[in-house]
């Protein structure tokens, strides 16, 4: 084989291999999520009641944006003012990328 090429494909290879695996990293449970849990479900995939929305795969941007409402008193809901209250920025900002990512709102056709 031309030598070139010897090297060229295991190069090209593992630096393919390193780009899929931090692609595949999991987005890290913020500390936050854990209260979450108890009435949207775990991953935000599983509601307790029919007033509660199912968090899973909900656009970032929306997520982000009600919990600030609920935080500022924009958006009002005895519940979620008082689980938005304490959040920062950064925390709702984490919250909002966890549980968009997680595998919830799908097509079924
Ligand atoms: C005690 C139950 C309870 C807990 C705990 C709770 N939620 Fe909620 N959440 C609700 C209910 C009920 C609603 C619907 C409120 C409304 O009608 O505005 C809601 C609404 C939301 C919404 C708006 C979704 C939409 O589709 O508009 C977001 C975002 C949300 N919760 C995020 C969170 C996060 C993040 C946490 C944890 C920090 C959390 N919730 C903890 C009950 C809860």
């Amino acid at each position: 084989m031309n030598p070139v090429i010897q090297w060229t494909i295991p190069v090209v290879v593992s630096v393919y291999l390193a780009a899929a695996a931090q692609a595949s990293e999991p987005v890290k449970i913020p500390a936050a999520a854990a209260s979450c849990s108890a009435c949207h479900g775990p991953a935000g995939d599983n509601p307790v009641s029919p007033d509660t929305p199912r968090l899973a795969g909900q656009e970032r941007g929306y997520l982000a944006h009600a919990l600030r409402q609920y935080r500022d008193g924009e958006r009002r809901n005895p519940v979620m003012g008082a689980m938005a209250k304490p959040l920062s920025d950064a925390q709702i900002e984490a919250l909002a990328s966890y549980f968009a990512v997680q595998s919830g709102l799908t097509v079924k056709y």
